[in-house]
């Protein structure tokens, strides 16, 4: 059913054959309120790349689908949000964006979508058509293989869901195609869920983590291994972490890294991400390093206020923000339903990325530690973040590290 002719039983067009091939141009509407730039000029379609069929082969296999699907925090958040936003769900068009399995659009069709255009560029999409048919709603959810920049249906949807995170929100970079879907599909005022994501980064200290690591070498059965200690070093730490650690590791409020707003974020924006930061630590203690965590709300659009516009500088390639971004709460709209990921919330199969140094610093308590970090795309795979991180202390010397997360 998916492969082989360029049209479907259902008479929407499938992608086959165009998949590498020439590059498709969308269709363009007027500008309409908040989504007025993205209707002005013709969209690029994005190559799809060796790296890319790489990772659209990772989805193909089943473990990475059991995981997300078994981390209930996330997937019943994303079910409880389709729920909530049922009025503007039931009888309307829905196209899920990386549909997997289809879970998502198969709660949608249980909300009473019209229709639901479930696409995945992956493998995967076989077992999802298999899933919608064993549950009857094939009628309703039409699973189309391919890339969502690459697929062809006929008409606009009036809303779009995806579950794009990846660690650091970034990485693997599939906001650029909930974007492209976006601006090509999506009805003016039409419903993104989830709407809007915050990267934060907070200074953690880990003495376990850094004594199982390190520490470990120095005397290792009565035995002086500590020539060990910078191959060790290396080894844990040059690159970021993946892990869970809890509200007692971070040593004050957090910061927040960036702000999507995923109804008006232009895919340039993503390309690097800079961010200032300024803490004061609660504590007397070393500090590790950094830990970095996001949430995605699930709202309508927001209306821009002029705290936003003081908050954020755009650039053409660059969002930064101002220092005195540290949060206390995180500051929602009503009622709008968050899925977190950070320490002090239920464990997600995301957990935290941790960001060491090599040396711990001694902090004070009240002693600013400050600086700024990058998140930028790398140019080889652009599903790949480089991380260019700077600190210091107050009245200490400043560091840099350069990581990346492949
Ligand atoms: C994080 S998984 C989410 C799967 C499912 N929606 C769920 O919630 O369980 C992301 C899925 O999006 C697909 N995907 C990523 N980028 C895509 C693109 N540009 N076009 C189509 N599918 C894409 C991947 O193959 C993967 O199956």
């Amino acid at each position: 059913m998916l492969h082989g002719s360029s049209s479907s039983g259902n008479g929407y067009h499938r992608v086959g054959k165009q998949r590498g091939g020439q590059p498709r141009r969308g269709r363009r509407g007027s500008g309409v309120g908040f989504r007025s730039s993205h209707y002005s000029q013709q969209l690029h379609v994005p190559p799809c790349t060796e790296y890319d069929k790489a990772y659209f082969r990772a989805y193909s296999d089943i473990g990475i689908h059991e995981e997300m699907i078994k981390d209930h925090v996330r997937t019943s958040t994303y079910r409880a949000a389709i729920m909530q936003y049922q009025d503007s769900i039931s009888g309307k068009v829905v196209m899920d964006v990386g549909c997997g399995t289809g879970i998502l659009a198969i709660f949608c069709a249980n909300a009473g979508a019209k229709r639901v255009y479930a696409v995945d560029a992956s493998d995967i999409a076989f077992q999802a058509t298999e899933i919608v048919k064993s549950n009857n709603l094939s009628d309703k959810v039409i699973v189309l293989h391919g890339r969502v920049e690459d697929v062809n249906i006929e008409e606009m949807v009036d809303v779009i869901i995806s579950e794009w995170m990846g660690y650091l929100l970034l990485y693997e970079t599939m906001l650029p195609s909930v974007i492209f879907a976006r601006d090509k599909w999506l009805k003016p005022g039409g419903l993104i869920l989830p709407s809007h994501a915050t990267l934060y980064m907070a200074p953690v200290t880990h003495s376990v983590r850094y004594h199982e690591s390190v520490d470990f070498w120095r005397d290792v059965y009565g035995i002086n291994m500590t020539s060990m200690l910078p191959l060790a070093k290396q080894c844990a730490f040059e690159e970021p972490c993946v892990e869970t650690i809890t509200g007692e590791n971070v040593l004050t409020w957090p910061s927040a890294v960036i702000h999507v707003d995923c109804y008006t974020v232009l895919a340039k924006e993503l390309e690097s991400i800079s961010a200032k930061y300024k803490f004061v630590s609660m504590l007397q203690a070393p500090l590790h390093g950094f830990a970095l965590w996001f949430d995605v709300e699930f709202d309508g659009p927001h209306i821009p206020s002029n705290e936003h516009v003081q908050d954020f500088e755009r650039s053409s390639s660059e969002l930064i923000l101002h220092p005195n971004n540290t949060c206390k709460k995180r500051i929602k709209s009503n009622e709008a339903i968050v899925l977190s990921t950070a320490p002090e919330d239920d464990p997600t199969h995301w957990q935290q990325t941790l960001i060491y140094f090599y040396e711990p610093i001694e902090l004070k308590q009240n002693q600013i530690i400050e600086g700024s970090i990058t998140l930028s795309q790398s140019k080889e795979n652009a599903r790949f973040l480089n991380i260019h991180l700077e600190y210091s202390r107050s009245g200490g010397r400043s560091f840099v590290k350069e990581t990346a997360m492949r």
